[in-house]
């Protein structure tokens, strides 16, 4: 759109840009800024415009970014380009992620690298690298307290190192993700510093106040994300005199966004990051860039104001690189991340799907899909050019995030269900074989979520030590049926490290101070390669999972029904055990693929007749795609084994 008062400002600032900056070949940059001004504007001027200085700020934001175009290496560039052309390039069905901590994985950034060739062993061709930059040496709640945005942490590596890992991963077209923390610093940030040391200007970095007043009046209505390891939301500073804001732990202070300067700096960390070969960032902790009293601080309009802007600008810089919303919130939330009243993702391209983990979960507890079903009938469509980013495990905790109407519906007491879940995950319910542990236990709202690694949590560890060998089974159906949900539903599955091979709880963080009071550790392993050397070995818990798993990717990769592009018809089914949904190939009629998973520990059936009335599939000889099998058939009920999944097509030669 033509706008007149933000075209006049853009020439004045073009004309003010350093010489420097100017000489340089900009003809992509100023296309791209050109197209892009007036939103950034529009924005910039909303969340900031009643500020003296709001031109200087302007200028200083146009600035960043045209700096980090020029720093932007040719080869990135290129890249741009190509993804510019092809915009939709992510939504391809062949794109498959893998989250890991560095040192977890393979000790440090060398270490990685090394392992790149296991990775793609498996077929993963997107890794999210855990975060490693500078942090301080005790608690640092995993990296998530960054006290240097510009540095690895030497424990890992340098920056020299990940350059070079991100060349090579381009080379062999895997795609690096990196976290960005944006909400947050580490106490011992320099901002964070200076402002202890009575800066007022870093002050207004963060929010500090000098008495209980206005915490007081933030307590009254925000929730607590750490309750037991750091109630509340602020903490007094004994050399500032001063409470600053903390909603995580009390070594995480929240950074002021209603500060442009803010703003400016984190932009400018992000196209750093972009700068360093990141494909895509992932933007920590996103719902909680505003607060607001009297409001719980969490998905506030501004804090989607601030995306889009980050968006906008990015796009403009290095417009191939993707952002991934971590809002780990309400259904009805989440997808607000890929960016409100718009048609296409104008915000972050891809978001965390939490609640389709946890209802996964929940599924496998209860044995039905029935809240499965009820729930992702409730969520609406998300956007074009957005994605889910399908998980199972991460390292974090599981949260029950369930709409309560949803609950209400299938019949359970939403309070009773969520304490049942917790109960079962953490093996107090009679019959289960989980061995999770509640996390962040609130006793004034009786809310707790759940820690524990996969195998852990489907049982793989109970029965391993009881050597009862049909538990095995069962738990390694579990892995793999879990694990088909997110390859099939439409999105990036996002694998977890050392899932893949069955990797248990591991409770030694138990001896590391810094680590012992938060159980999520239990579930971020150090990898043991021994126990990785066995999937080459049949029969292996080790080697059923990996084997699976890489099939899987090998079929997904070869299935277009796959791909997301809103694709997917979901089927009520009348047997509550199963979930089903059909899979229809974008660019292709008549290939559909039906997807069919039992959570229940005996065999169920599916009408195959209702279906075929309802016209969703002709159903002339079924396949599995997965074995290469005709699943068993009784009449007109398909037949699916316990803990069992099918992508079924009917197609003879695919
Ligand atoms: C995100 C991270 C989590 C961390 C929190 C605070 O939710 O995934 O691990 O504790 O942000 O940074």
């Amino acid at each position: 759109m033509y706008e007149q008062v933000s075209h006049s400002l853009l020439n004045d600032i073009l004309d003010e840009l350093k010489p420097d900056i100017r000489k340089r070949d900009l003809r992509h940059f100023y296309t791209r800024l050109g197209a892009n001004f007036y939103a950034i504007y529009s924005l910039f001027h909303h969340l900031y415009g009643q500020r003296d200085d709001f031109k200087q700020q302007m200028l200083r934001l146009v600035e960043v970014m045209a700096v980090q175009y020029t720093k932007r290496n040719t080869d990135l560039k290129r890249l741009d380009v190509e993804r510019e052309n092809d915009h939709e390039w992510f939504l391809n069905q062949q794109w498959v992620g893998m989250a890991l901590y560095t040192d977890g994985f393979a000790g440090n950034l060398k270490g990685v690298q090394s392992h790149l060739p296991y990775i793609q062993e498996l077929g993963v061709n997107m890794m999210h690298l855990m975060p490693m930059l500078e942090c301080p040496a005790g608690a640092s709640d995993g990296g998530y307290a960054v006290s240097n945005f510009r540095d690895i942490d030497e424990r890992v590596g340098t920056l020299e190192e990940l350059r070079d890992l991100a060349k090579d991963m381009r080379r062999r077209n895997i795609l690096l993700t990196l976290d960005v923390v944006v909400n947050h610093t580490s106490d011992e940030h320099a901002w964070a510093q200076k402002a202890r040391e009575g800066e007022k200007k870093f002050q207004d970095y963060y929010y500090v106040f000098d008495n209980r007043d206005i915490p007081d009046m933030f307590e009254e209505t925000m929730p607590e994300v750490f309750p037991e390891t750091s109630p509340g939301n602020f903490t007094f500073d004994e050399t500032m005199n001063k409470w600053v804001m903390t909603v995580f732990n009390s070594y995480q202070w929240d950074l002021n966004y209603s500060n442009p300067a803010v703003f400016i700096e984190m932009l400018d960390i992000i196209l750093f990051w972009a700068n360093q070969g990141a494909d895509i960032v992932r933007l920590d902790a996103v719902a909680f860039l505003w607060k607001k009293i009297g409001t719980t601080s969490q998905n506030e309009r501004e804090a989607h104001l601030i995306l889009q802007l980050m968006k906008d600008c990015s796009q403009v810089t290095a417009p191939g690189v993707l952002f991934i919303a971590e809002a780990i919130v309400a259904p009805v939330e989440i997808i607000k991340y890929f960016g409100e009243d718009a048609v296409i993702a104008k915000e972050c391209e891809i978001a965390y799907n939490a609640t389709y983990m946890a209802l996964l979960w929940e599924a496998v507890a209860t044995k039905n899909a029935k809240l499965l079903n009820q729930s992702i009938l409730s969520l609406p469509n998300k956007l074009d050019r957005a994605t889910w980013l399908n998980y199972v495990r991460c390292h974090d905790d599981i949260g029950l995030g369930f709409d309560d109407a949803d609950i209400a519906k299938v019949g359970y007491d939403p309070y009773s269900h969520r304490r049942f879940l917790v109960d079962y995950f953490t093996g107090a319910y009679d019959t289960s074989p989980a061995r999770g542990q509640p996390f962040g236990r609130n006793e004034k709202t009786g809310d707790a979520r759940i820690s524990g690694a996969l195998a852990s949590l489907v049982g793989l560890e109970a029965a391993l030590e009881s050597n009862d060998h049909e538990a095995v089974d069962q738990s390694v159906n579990q892995i793999l049926l879990l694990h088909s949900m997110i390859m099939s539903f439409g999105g990036i599955p996002l694998l977890y490290y050392g899932d893949e091979i069955g990797t248990l709880n591991d409770c030694t963080f138990l001896q590391d101070e810094n680590k012992a009071h938060d159980n999520r550790w239990m579930h971020r392993p150090k990898i043991d390669w021994s126990k990785a050397e066995l999937r080459q070995q049949h029969g292996t818990v080790e080697q059923r999972i990996y084997d699976g798993l890489k099939k899987m990717i090998a079929v997904r990769k070869s299935t277009p029904a796959f791909a997301d592009y809103n694709n997917r018809t979901l089927i009520e089914s009348e047997n509550p055990h199963l979930f089903v949904f059909i899979r229809n190939n974008p660019f292709m009629q008549n290939d559909n693929v039906l997807v069919v998973a039992n959570f229940d520990s005996f065999p169920q059936s599916l009408t195959l007749s209702d279906l075929a009335n309802r016209g969703h599939f002709a159903f002339g000889q079924l396949r599995d795609l997965y074995s290469g099998e005709s699943p068993q058939q009784f009449n007109d009920q398909l037949v699916v084994p316990a803990y069992r999944f099918y992508w079924l097509t009917d197609r003879t030669a695919y």
